[in-house]
């Protein structure tokens, strides 16, 4: 078997340099844990950037895979199948009322390409509101979307240039625009989660929905992170109590095989004609088929869990961390959860990663956690134990420290 430093030195000399790269080979993985090839454990509170939400390596999410795979694998989606039609019915028993039109995709990005381009035709408007800090995607669509001048500044030039940034958590900052009336849409996260874990309370969606509403204006939710009960509710819109006119889904969806979704109301869906958005995987039926599996896990239960667990972690590393001098604050929901620092991210990230929890992390300062839902209290506790160590080591001057 190939070492760790070889299968490292092998993907540094032929992939393309766009992944930031934590140093763990990973050989297994299972629930919440990450084995490398040395045998090591990690709990991992990033859940493959959000995607693994039913854990690695979920038996019935696996079985229902291979069982597609033994009837019919590969299939274009202009040849109907039960599956993919059951996925459709068993979807549009949860999204928004209305929201029963998909467009199924390969991943968030496409989601949002999707979204986009129905909000053009639909509107016959040319402009679009986006947040400040939010993020959407990184092919070019998506990418006019995305805030972050680091991952724009290059393409300037190049990107869907009819979209106006405002203030995240701020209604007003829309209100006051001059031309509400040549807006075509609105993208929101419900909770910024590449901006660090940002939640901006109940009210923001309403008052969105109420000036969306009175300008024409649809407001397209972005829950490929925050959706699939991630903070404790099925779709994270739902702590607001509206209705929006699209959501994107993603990660999580098809259990792992690469999925994207754009949920839609008839009306807004098909103002895209035949052919004007297509993928050549879109909808195949193995991603459908962990797709309707991974829905079958998401009961009630399982959210209400994801609730309890969210506030024990929260509420065990608010006490450990409470006299850090590094930490400004934990915050979170559900599942979503971050610490923020009063130093750069980095070298706390690689002390944790040193002691065995893989994390994600947010801007410079933040460390971002989304674990898998399914991870035990006990796991919980060895993760915090294990973030503490990381945080005093660093505090200490014992372990990395710049
Ligand atoms: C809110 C949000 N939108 C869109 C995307 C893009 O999804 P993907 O990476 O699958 O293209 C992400 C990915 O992190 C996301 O968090």
């Amino acid at each position: 078997m190939i070492n760790a430093q070889d299968i490292m030195a092998m993907e540094m000399k032929h992939e393309a340099r766009t992944y930031q790269k934590f140093p763990v080979v990973a050989a297994e993985a299972s629930g919440s844990t990450i084995w490398d090839v040395n045998g090591r454990d990690y709990v991992d509170l990033s859940s493959g950037y959000g995607v693994a939400i039913l854990g690695y390596n979920n038996q019935k999410i696996m079985n229902a895979i291979m069982k597609q795979f033994n009837t019919v694998s590969i299939l274009h989606s202009s040849i109907y199948n039960e599956t993919r039609a059951n996925f459709l019915e068993k979807l549009s028993s949860i999204t928004p009322r209305n929201t029963t039109t998909f467009y199924l995709g390969n991943s968030g990005t496409e989601a949002i390409e999707a979204s986009l381009k129905a909000a053009i035709k639909y509107t016959g408007r040319k402009h679009m509101i986006s947040m400040r800090n939010g993020y959407h995607g990184k092919t070019l669509g998506s990418l006019s979307l995305t805030h972050s001048d680091k991952y724009t500044r290059s393409f300037k030039d190049f990107i869907y240039n009819g979209v106006q940034f405002v203030d995240y958590g701020d209604a007003n900052a829309i209100r006051e625009l001059p031309n509400l009336d040549e807006i075509a849409a609105v993208f929101v996260e419900p909770v910024q989660g590449e901006g660090g874990i940002i939640f901006p309370g109940n009210e923001y969606l309403k008052e969105l929905r109420e000036i969306t509403e009175e300008h024409g204006i649809l407001l397209i939710v972005d829950e490929i992170q925050s959706g699939l009960g991630r903070t404790g509710k099925m779709w994270a819109y739902q702590w607001s109590r509206i209705e929006p006119d699209i959501i994107t889904i993603g990660k999580g969806i098809g259990g792992g095989i690469p999925m994207g979704i754009a949920a839609g109301t008839e009306e807004i869906m098909n103002s895209l004609k035949l052919g004007e958005m297509s993928s050549t995987l879109g909808g195949n039926p193995l991603a459908c088929a962990a797709g309707i599996e991974v829905l079958n896990q998401l009961n009630e239960e399982l959210l209400s869990e994801v609730t309890r667990k969210g506030k024990y972690m929260i509420s065990r590393l608010s006490q450990s961390l409470s006299e850090s001098r590094i930490v400004r604050e934990i915050r979170g929901i559900g599942m979503m959860q971050a610490i923020s620092l009063k130093v750069k991210f980095i070298p706390v990230l690689m002390n944790m990663i040193r002691n065995g929890v893989i994390p994600l992390y947010s801007g410079i300062s933040i460390i971002r956690m989304l674990p898998p839902y399914v991870i035990s209290d006990s796991e919980i506790d060895l993760a915090v134990d294990r973030i503490i160590l990381s945080v005093n080591e660093f505090e200490n001057g014992t372990g990395v420290t710049q």
